[in-house]
C-alpha cells in the first residue's frame, strides 16, 4: 500500500491546470466510437478510469490513438461494435459499468462487464430495472443488482422513465439504450444531475430535447464524429480551491475549468461559506461552459447543504467537509445518502478520517454535522480505496498541525494522477 506524508504547508501560488474532465471523458469515448466517421477528443482525461472505458471499446473492435494533446477515435457506427472475446474490465470506473450497460443492452451480441472489488459492491440494479422495461437481458448477482454484470443483446423499445433517483449514470445508460431502441425514450430525475450526455448527443446530431424534470431521444439516429475539447475537471479543482483557501496566504488561479451549472455547486456553497472565488474567462467550447477560476485564502463560515443541490455537489462533498471542519460554526449536510454507493461510503469514510485529524463530525443516515475548528491534528489516514477521501485527506494534511500520512493514496490515479506533482507547482 502506497504510504504519501504531507506536512503543513506554506502559502499556495501560481496559476495551474487540471487534467480533462472526468465524465466528459467517458462519454467522449462511447459517442466517439459509435459515431460515423473520425473524431478527435482534446485533453482525454488519462486516468484508470476512463481508461477502463477506452479499453472497453478497444476489446470491441475500435481503433483509438493518443498523438500528442489528442485521442484520435474511428467511430464503427452504431451496429458497428464486436463482441468482445474477453470480460470487460471496468475497473473501479461505477460510469464505465453503467453507462456501458445502456450501450450494450442494444446491440447484437453478448457480453459480460466486470469490476474490482469495489465496484462489485456498488448498486446495478439501478440501471439494470429501466433497462430490463425496454426490453434489455441483463443477468448480474443478487437479483441482478451486483456485477459481473451478463448482457445478451436485445431488441429494445423506447420507456418514458421517471427515475426515483438524481444520477447521471442512470439517465445516461437509458439514453444509450435509447439510440438502438424503438420510437421515443424519455427519461425524468428528481433534481437535474449532470447534463453532458445531453449536450454531447445533441452536439452529435442526435434528436431530442428537453421535457419537464428530464430529457427525450428519438431512436434510431446515428451520430456524426465530433470534435470534443474537454475542459478542467471541476471536481479535480475542488481540491485546489479548497486547499488555497484554507492555506493562509494563497491565491491560486486554475485555467479553462468546465463550469457547466449541473457541476458548479461546490463554486454556490463555498460562496455562501464566505470564500474569495472570481471567475475570469468566461467561455464555450463545444457545448460546454469553461471559466479560470481565481481563489484567495479566506476565513469560512458553516452552511447548510441539502436538497435540489446535492446532485450538483455530489463528488465534492468529501473536500467540502475538510472546508466545514476548519468553518467557523456548524454545516449540515442532508439528502445526500448517495454519498453511501460512491467508490466508498462517503459519509462513514469522511466521518471516520476527519475525526482522526481530530474534526468533529457526527454521522447521519443521509448526511453530517461538522462543527468547525481552529485547526486540524496529523495523524494516520486511509483512502479506504477512494480516489477522492485520499485527496481530501491530503488538503487536511497542509494544514493540521503535525505530519499527516495516507494510506492507500495510490487510489489517487483513479481520477487525477498528477495531483502531486500540481500540489507541488504551488508549494514552490
Ligand atoms: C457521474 C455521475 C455521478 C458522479 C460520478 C460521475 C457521471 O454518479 O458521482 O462521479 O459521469 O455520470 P451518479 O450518477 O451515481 O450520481
Amino acid at each position: 500500500m502506497n504510504r504519501i506524508s504531507i506536512n503543513k504547508s506554506s502559502p499556495l501560488k501560481g496559476d495551474i491546470l487540471v487534467p480533462g474532465d472526468k465524465s466528459i471523458s467517458h462519454r467522449a469515448a462511447i459517442f466517439a466510437s459509435i459515431a460515423e466517421g473520425e473524431s478527435k477528443i482534446k485533453n482525454f482525461l488519462r486516468a484508470e478510469d476512463c481508461m477502463s472505458t477506452l479499453g472497453a471499446m478497444r476489446s470491441m473492435g475500435i481503433e483509438t490513438n493518443f498523438k500528442g494533446d489528442y485521442l484520435s477515435i474511428k467511430g464503427a457506427g452504431m451496429k458497428g461494435l464486436h463482441e468482445p472475446e474477453d470480460v470487460i474490465d471496468a475497473g473501479n470506473s461505477g460510469t464505465t459499468i453503467r453507462l456501458l450497460a445502456g450501450l450494450l443492452a442494444g446491440q447484437d451480441f453478448y457480453c459480460v462487464i466486470n469490476g474490482d472489488s469495489y465496484l462489485r459492491k456498488r448498486p446495478m440494479s439501478r440501471v439494470v430495472h429501466p433497462l430490463t422495461k425496454m426490453g434489455a437481458k441483463i443477468w448480474g448477482r443478487e437479483g441482478g443488482d451486483k456485477s459481473p454484470l451478463a448482457i445478451l443483446g436485445s431488441k429494445l423499445h423506447g420507456i418514458d422513465y421517471d427515475s426515483p433517483i438524481a444520477s447521471a449514470q442512470v439517465k445516461s445508460s437509458i439514453l444509450l439504450a435509447a439510440l438502438s431502441a424503438e420510437g421515443k425514450t424519455t427519461v425524468r430525475e428528481p433534481y437535474k444531475s449532470r447534463d453532458h450526455t445531453e449536450r454531447m448527443l445533441l452536439a452529435m446530431g442526435i434528436r431530442g430535447g428537453d421535457v419537464d424534470r428530464g430529457f427525450y431521444v428519438e431512436g434510431g439516429g446515428t451520430l456524426r464524429a465530433h470534435d470534443i475539447d474537454v475542459p478542467g475537471d471541476i471536481s479535480s479543482a475542488a481540491f485546489f480551491i479548497v486547499a488555497a483557501l484554507i492555506v493562509e496566504r494563497s491565491e491560486v488561479r486554475i485555467r479553462h475549468v468546465g463550469v457547466n451549472p449541473t457541476r458548479t455547486g461546490i463554486l454556490d456553497v463555498l460562496i455562501q461559506m464566505g470564500a474569495n472565488i472570481v471567475l475570469e474567462n468566461e467561455a464555450e467550447v463545444g457545448g460546454e461552459p469553461v471559466a479560470d477560476i481565481i481563489v484567495k485564502s479566506s476565513s469560512l463560515k458553516g452552511v447548510e447543504i441539502k436538497g435540489d443541490i446535492i446532485p450538483r455537489v455530489i463528488d465534492e462533498i468529501p473536500i467540502l467537509c475538510v472546508a466545514a471542519s476548519l468553518a467557523n460554526g456548524k454545516t449540515v449536510i442532508r439528502d445526500a445518502g448517495e454519498l453511501r454507493v460512491k467508490e466508498s461510503d462517503r459519509i462513514r469514510s469522511m466521518t471516520s478520517e476527519l475525526t482522526k485529524l481530530g474534526a468533529s463530525v457526527e454521522e447521519l443516515d443521509d448526511g453530517m454535522i461538522i462543527v468547525g475548528r481552529e485547526s486540524l491534528t496529523g495523524n494516520v489516514v486511509n483512502s479506504l480505496g477512494d480516489h477522492r477521501i485520499a485527496m481530501s485527506m491530503a488538503v487536511s494534511g497542509l494544514i493540521a498541525g503535525s505530519e499527516t500520512i495516507i494510506e492507500g493514496a495510490e487510489s489517487i490515479s483513479i481520477s487525477f494522477p498528477e495531483f502531486f506533482n500540481i500540489l507541488s507547482e504551488l508549494q514552490r
